[in-house]
């Protein structure tokens, strides 16, 4: 479906943006009053992220906010959507208010709007208070809603008068699955699916109780949370791989966007859940919260990278599934499908980055076109964009293979707002080079290459725009009408 003839510019209010996460930029991880994250205490676990990097310095964003923005404000930007550290406002998890967090915050989001570029906040990309994990086990408990509320509840009094656009969570399906089935986040447990599916019912907890707490304090605040959505395509043409594809996107994608979209779950997926004694438990009153809210949220967030392949998955068959790379370097390891359901082979058609992930532009269209046929929302795409070994040469680093990728993205969304989606924004992951959690500072992202080495404490920390940023800066001035 291609009908209209489509103009060539991007609508005129278009937030083209970019994005970034509290741990990957700020460092200063123990400064005026920040408390500790359960992410402070992962990365130092031996083995756990390469060359055993951490986020203690990052970017060093927390010292050198003025100079991003800057550079933010020379390329035209239109919005910037970065995180706050829930232990710098609460540095337990609870209790006082750690002002000097505030103030640091209230600093950056003066700065942006000064500089005309509209921020665009998520309260949480992560980075729990381990004191939240050592008293009650975090996520894991119940509590966890109340605590999570409260914070979020403090960031919209605090700034919510300068703050229209709020991510409520970033990735609700990756931080949970990482850290409850594969052991590569914290708290880092496997294949634990029972407890899986009940964090994943606090968060959608969390989320709804902060949704309506925004509304009722901000009625004309923007609100959804950002899913990382790896549309499916079957593997072929046997019924059998049509079913895999349906079971794949209720347990994979809609279990997440239909909570947020519809307030409930998929249903064949609740039933599938209590066949294996792993569904979650509800409080009363839940069911009528998770609807509330859902009628509240004004957009869907996407987080899009790729998309997958879904094939039947026998129940005695091999479980090869899709590429998880975490070591640190192009390779590949495989993570297990559901016997009896769906297995994600690699797709044979596209190609892939340095870390295997699947390249394919068409997938957002897809993904956009997906969720207004379902949902009917308007959609925010959070993250998009290549991470790849980027190299300084004589001062410059060209990034070809950077612009191709994003103006192929680009071109595609373009496409998904002609036949009728209703995009608000497009941030590119990332602003600057940061902090790639398992990857250490070889997986490069950003527009702005940041001066350092793989190692924690080497390097300048110099910022050095990419030939991607002038790209990039182009394509705003002129609206995305010659891409
Ligand atoms: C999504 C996450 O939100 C972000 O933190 C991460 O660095 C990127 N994906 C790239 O892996």
């Amino acid at each position: 479906m291609y009908i209209t003839k489509p103009n060539k510019e991007f609508p005129s209010d278009f937030l083209w943006g970019s994005a970034s996460a509290a741990y990957q930029v700020e460092g200063a991880w123990d400064e005026d009053g920040k408390g500790r994250s359960v992410w402070d205490e992962f990365v130092r676990i031996p083995g756990k992220t390469f060359k055993a990097t951490t986020g203690d310095k990052a970017v060093d964003h927390y010292h050198r906010m003025e100079e991003d923005v800057r550079l933010m404000k020379e390329m035209g930007l239109k919005t910037y959507r970065f995180s706050i550290a829930w232990t710098r406002i609460f540095p337990d998890g609870n209790g006082e208010v750690n002002e000097e967090g505030v103030a640091f915050y209230n600093r950056l989001i003066d700065e942006l709007i000064n500089n005309d570029i509209t921020p665009m906040i998520t309260v949480y990309h992560w980075d729990l208070p381990q004191a939240l994990e050592n008293e009650y086990g975090g996520w894991e408990s119940r509590h966890i809603v109340d605590d999570f509320v409260h914070y979020a509840k403090t960031l919209f009094e605090r700034f919510g008068d300068r703050v229209k656009h709020w991510i409520v969570l970033n990735e609700q399906n990756v931080f949970t699955a990482h850290g409850w089935l594969m052991a590569t986040h914290p708290p880092g447990k496997v294949n634990d699916r029972k407890t899986f599916y009940q964090v994943n019912h606090h968060a959608f907890m969390a989320h709804a109780k902060s949704v309506i707490a925004l509304k009722s304090l901000w009625s004309d605040a923007m609100v959804g949370s950002s899913f990382a959505f790896g549309p499916s395509y079957a593997k072929s043409d046997k019924p059998e791989d049509a079913m895999a594809k349906m079971d794949y996107d209720d347990l994979q994608s809609y279990y997440w966007m239909d909570v947020y979209g519809y307030g409930r779950y998929p249903r064949a997926a609740l039933a599938q859940l209590r066949s294996e004694g792993v569904a979650p438990v509800f409080e009363e009153g839940d069911e009528e919260i998770l609807k509330e809210a859902a009628q509240l949220v004004d957009f869907m967030g996407v987080n899009y990278y790729q998309t997958c392949v879904a094939e039947y998955n026998p129940i005695d068959g091999v479980g090869m599934t899709n590429t998880m790379n975490t070591t640190g370097k192009k390779g590949t390891s495989t993570v297990q499908g559901v016997p009896g359901l769906y297995k994600n082979p690699q797709n044979e058609h596209l190609p892939t980055t340095d870390w295997d992930w699947t390249i394919d532009p068409e997938g957002l269209r897809f993904a956009c076109r997906d969720i207004t046929s379902r949902y009917d929302l308007p959609i925010v795409i959070s993250e998009n964009g290549l991470g790849a070994f980027d190299k300084l040469e004589e001062g410059k680093v060209h990034d070809p293979y950077r612009i191709d990728y994003l103006k192929r993205h680009l071109i595609e969304l373009k496409k998904a707002i002609d036949e009728g989606c209703r995009v608000l924004a497009y941030c590119t992951w990332s602003f600057t080079d940061l902090l790639s959690w398992l990857n250490g500072y070889q997986k490069r992202y950003g527009f702005v290459y940041v001066d350092r080495e793989e190692d924690e404490n080497e390097g300048t920390l110099n910022r050095i725009p990419k030939d991607s940023y002038y790209w990039y800066k182009y394509t705003i001035e002129t609206n995305g009408a010659e891409l």
